[in-house]
């Protein structure tokens, strides 16, 4: 695996893959690496010729009240996994070499972006999709690989891609669990052992709205009322939404039918928490994507346990 803090560097490399008839796979990140991460490169690999893995803490999508100074890093550890995932490239620029001036060109997703996670953090995605447009552009992947767990980032930057025609396929990967439920984060290391053990009260939500829903509850209401008494039950959480939508549009639902996106945020302690699953019920047939827990890195042949 190499290394490389310069777009010119990575551009070279890229674009030697690609006349050697290599098709190049990327997965963009922030670093501080899990198993989610992990995943993603383990798709990539399967896939791809060339992959490019970028490591970058993009302040363009942090709000000046939010934790951009704070954000965990570790590049040697960071590296160490890249490396193990059999990743070709990982890009580590700094920030001046993304943004060697202040952007006065920006990439903006309306409607997509205006609820869930934009209704808090209303010039968030804006930097999400305007450094993703930059990497595709540096990078020129043929497939970006994202995680269903920012089920709101892969349907803005699928969009994005497509009113742009830019040629890359945007895959979205299962969201990684912790064995007792939490959805892996970045951010699950500000939390204080109370708060950990609280914040799994997220997927049990979840879960609890999952098994309504089997159980045949249809009206939208009733599953946010389920969702919103559960992570009411543990003060240290507090919520900022829960939203059953359109998984496709992202618009409130008041019916459950066809694809939709049950999400949640909340805060606790120091973090910001999201967590979400998707539910398809056609007819009297429901199914529910709640993910899959991470592999025990301890037992390395077991298999991906289900938690769907
Ligand atoms: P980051 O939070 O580092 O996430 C990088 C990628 O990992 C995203 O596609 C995210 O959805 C995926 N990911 C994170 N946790 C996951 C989990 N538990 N299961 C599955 N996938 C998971 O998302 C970003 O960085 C940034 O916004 C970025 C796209 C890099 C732009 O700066």
């Amino acid at each position: 695996m190499r290394t490389i803090e310069r777009v010119h560097d990575l551009r070279d490399l890229c674009d030697r893959a690609r006349a050697a008839g290599g098709r190049v796979g990327f997965v963009p990140t922030m670093g501080y690496f899990h198993a989610g991460h992990r995943s993603l490169m383990r798709a990539a690999r399967a896939d791809t010729d060339l992959v490019v893995v970028s490591l970058f803490v993009n302040p363009l999508q942090f709000a000046p009240n939010e934790d951009l100074a704070a954000y965990p890093r570790d590049r040697a550890g960071d590296a160490a996994a890249a490396e193990a995932e059999g990743v070709d490239i990982l890009f580590a620029p700094t920030t001046d070499e993304v943004y060697p001036r202040p952007p006065v060109t920006t990439v903006r997703v309306e409607g997509l972006t205006a609820g869930l996670c934009g209704r808090s953090r209303p010039t968030h995605f804006d930097g999400v999709t305007t450094v993703v447009a930059k990497l595709f552009s540096m990078v020129g992947p043929s497939r970006a690989y994202f995680g269903r767990k920012d089920a709101q980032q892969l349907a803005v930057v699928r969009r994005m891609a497509a009113d742009l025609d830019l040629p890359v396929e945007v895959v979205g990967c299962p969201l990684v669990r912790e064995p007792d439920g939490l959805a892996m984060s970045s951010r699950n290391a500000y939390l204080e052992p109370d708060d950990r053990r609280a914040a799994t009260v997220l997927s049990r939500a979840l879960e609890a709205a999952a098994a309504e829903i089997r159980a045949g509850a249809r009206d939208a209401d009733h599953v946010h009322r389920v969702l919103t008494g559960l992570i009411a039950t543990e003060p240290r959480v507090q919520i900022d939404y829960a939203e059953v939508v359109a998984a496709d549009d992202l618009t409130p639902v008041t019916e459950i039918t066809g694809d939709v996106l049950v999400a949640v945020a909340a805060h606790v302690g120091r973090a910001r928490l999201i967590d979400n699953m998707t539910v398809t019920v056609h007819d009297d047939q429901v199914v529910v994507d709640l993910g899959v827990v991470a592999p025990d890195p301890s037992a390395p042949e077991s298999p991906q346990p289900e938690v769907v």
